[in-house]
C-alpha cells in the first residue's frame, strides 16, 4: 500500500479504498476525530477513530504534536468542513508528545504571537503560519530558478568567503580559521586564531556581483542565488545579517534593459505563486484580515493579499528619475505634521525609507523604479552618466517593503572605473581581476540584486523579515 501525502488524499476520489498516511496530530476531539497534517498542505485530514476497538494505552498517546502512521479507508465525509475523511483501521504512534510539555510550546492549540513563534523557531514550521510561509518560500525559490533557466541564464555560485567588499560599505563579517583541538596558544594564553589562513584578510560576501560580472562577460547571462552577509547594525523589520540574494548579470544590456528584466522577473515569480500556492495564500490572506481587526482603521490594509499580488502583475512599474523624485518629495506634505522626519534639503541627499515609502504608497501607489541617482551616494562600479554627476543606478521600491531591488548598469570603461576607485581609495591590487574584465573585451552590461526575504515578505504579507527565513540572524541573535 502506497503512503500518500495529506494534500493528495484531500483531493482523492478513490472512495472505499485502503490508504496509508503519516503525519502529526494537530487536534484530537471526543476521543474520535483526529486532525492530521504532514506538512504537504495547510489543510488537515480528518481521521475517524473507532475508539471502542482501540487499546487504551494507544488512545492515551494520541496527543497534539505526536507523530503517527495511519492506515484506513477513504470515505466521503458527512461532517461539515471536509469533503473526505479516513476511517482508521490501524494507528501507530511513532513519536509521543507529552501534553504537559506541549502546553509550554507554540504547538499548544491557541493563537500565539509571531514574537512567540520566533522564540521557538525550531517548532515554528509546525504551526500553520510557519508552514504556509515556508512552503511559499520554497515555491518562490523554485520560480526564481525556473524563470532564469527558461530564459537562457546560467546559475553561477559565487564565493561565500571573499577578500573584497563589493559594496564598499565596510559592513562585513570577518572570517578567521581556528583549530580548537590544537589551539596554538598566544603568550597570554588566549587562542591564536590563525589569522593568516588565506594569507590575507577575508570576509563573508556582501554580494556576488563582482564575480558574477566576470561570468556574464563569458557566459552572457548569469544569475546567483545564495546567502549574503551584512554586519549592519539595523534592527528593523527589513534587515537581516544573513539573507539570500538573487543577482542576475547580463552582457550587452543597458539600464533600460535591466529595468525590463527586473520587472518581468518579479512579475513572473509573483504570478507563479498566485498560480501554485493558492491555499497557502488564502490562509495568509485571512490571517492578515484577522490581524487588521486589532489595528486602528488608518493602519489597516486597503487591499487583500492576493489582490495586492495581482495588482503588481497587472500594472507597469512607474519609472522615475532621482531628480524627479526629489522634486516630488520637496513639495509633498506626507502627514498631518506635513513634514518628513528627515527633511531633504537639496539634490544629492540619500532617500530615507520614509521617503521611499511615501513615493510608493502615497504618491504613485504602485511599485516604483527610481533611477539615475547621484554618483556620490552609490557604489563605485556604477556607470557614470554623461552629466558627470549621476550614475545609471536603479532601485525598485515596493509598497509595504521599501527597497526590494538595487541594481545598475556597470561602469565598463577602464579609465573611468580606475578614476572612481582612486577617488574612493579602493586599491587596484585588490580588484585587479575585476579590472581585467574591462581590459579584455569589455562591454555594456548590467545587473541587479533582489533581497529574497523581502520578496517573500511581499508575497506572504508578513510584516517582519524574521518571520520569512527559517532561522533569522540579527544583531544579538543567532539562536538555533
Ligand atoms: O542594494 P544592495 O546593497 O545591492 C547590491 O548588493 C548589489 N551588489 C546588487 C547587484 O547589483 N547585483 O542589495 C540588494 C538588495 C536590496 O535591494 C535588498 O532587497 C536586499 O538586497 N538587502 C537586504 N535584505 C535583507 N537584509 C539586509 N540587511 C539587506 N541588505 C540588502
Ligand atoms: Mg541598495
Amino acid at each position: 500500500m502506497k503512503t500518500l501525502k495529506v494534500a493528495d488524499v484531500l483531493k482523492s476520489e478513490q472512495y472505499h479504498q485502503e490508504i496509508a498516511v503519516n503525519g502529526w496530530v494537530k487536534a484530537f476531539r471526543s476521543n474520535r476525530f483526529l486532525a492530521l497534517n504532514d506538512g504537504s498542505t495547510i489543510n488537515n485530514l480528518q481521521c475517524v477513530i473507532d475508539f471502542e476497538n482501540l487499546p487504551e494505552d494507544i488512545l492515551k498517546e494520541i496527543n497534539i504534536g505526536a507523530a503517527v502512521r495511519i492506515k484506513g479507508i477513504l470515505e466521503e465525509s458527512e461532517g461539515a468542513g471536509q469533503r473526505v475523511e479516513i476511517q482508521v483501521k490501524d494507528i501507530k504512534i511513532e513519536g509521543v508528545a507529552n501534553p504537559e510539555d506541549v502546553k509550554l510550546t507554540i504547538l499548544s492549540p491557541k493563537r500565539h504571537s509571531l514574537e512567540k513563534l520566533r522564540e521557538q523557531a525550531h517548532l515554528r514550521v509546525r504551526t500553520n503560519t510557519g508552514a504556509a510561509v515556508m512552503r511559499l518560500r520554497s515555491k518562490l525559490s523554485f520560480a526564481v530558478h525556473k524563470y532564469f533557466q527558461d530564459n537562457g541564464f546560467y546559475y553561477v555560485n559565487t564565493p561565500i568567503i571573499t577578500g573584497s567588499d563589493a559594496e564598499g560599505a565596510g559592513e562585513m563579517f570577518k572570517v578567521t580559521a581556528m583549530d580548537l583541538k590544537n589551539p596554538a596558544k598566544n603568550e597570554d594564553g588566549s587562542i591564536n586564531y590563525k589569522e593568516d589562513f588565506f594569507g590575507k584578510e577575508t570576509n563573508l560576501t556582501v554580494s556576488g556581483q563582482l564575480e558574477a560580472e566576470t561570468f556574464a562577460l563569458g557566459l552572457g547571462q548569469v544569475y546567483t542565488f545564495g546567502p549574503t552577509f551584512r554586519a549592519e547594525n539595523s534592527n528593523t523589520s527589513r534587515h537581516l545579517a544573513e539573507f539570500w540574494m538573487i543577482e542576475p548579470e547580463v552582457a550587452f544590456c543597458d539600464l533600460a534593459g535591466n529595468m525590463d528584466l527586473a520587472e518581468d522577473f518579479i512579475k513572473y515569480v509573483i504570478g507563479y505563486v498566485l498560480e501554485n500556492c493558492d491555499e497557502d495564500l488564502e490562509f495568509l490572506e485571512n490571517r492578515l484580515v484577522q490581524e487588521d481587526k486589532s489595528k486602528p482603521q488608518a493602519e489597516r490594509s486597503d487591499m487583500l493579499l492576493r489582490d495586492k499580488l495581482k495588482f503588481v502583475l497587472e500594472n507597469n512599474f512607474k519609472r522615475v528619475s532621482y531628480t524627479e523624485a526629489i522634486d516630488i518629495l520637496k513639495s509633498s506634505k506626507p502627514n498631518k505634521k506635513k513634514k518628513f522626519k528627515y527633511i531633504i534639503e537639496e539634490w544629492g541627499a540619500d532617500l530615507q525609507s520614509e521617503h521611499e515609502r511615501y513615493l510608493v504608497e502615497k504618491h504613485f501607489k504602485c511599485p516604483v523604479i527610481l533611477f539615475d541617482y547621484p554618483a556620490n551616494i552609490k557604489a563605485f562600479y556604477m556607470r557614470l552618466n554623461e552629466d558627470g554627476k549621476t550614475v545609471r543606478a536603479m532601485d525598485i521600491l515596493f509598497p509595504g517593503i521599501g527597497e526590494i531591488v538595487g541594481g545598475s548598469q556597470r561602469e565598463e570603461r577602464l579609465d573611468v572605473l580606475k578614476e572612481k576607485m582612486t577617488a574612493l581609495d579602493i586599491p587596484e591590487e585588490e580588484l585587479w581581476w575585476y579590472l581585467d574584465t574591462r581590459k579584455f573585451g569589455t562591454c555594456v552590461h548590467s545587473g541587479f540584486g533582489l533581497g529574497f526575504e523581502r520578496l517573500v515578505q511581499f508575497a506572504t504579507g508578513m510584516g517582519n523579515i524574521r518571520d520569512v527565513i527559517p532561522f533569522p540572524r540579527t544583531p544579538l541573535n543567532a539562536e538555533f
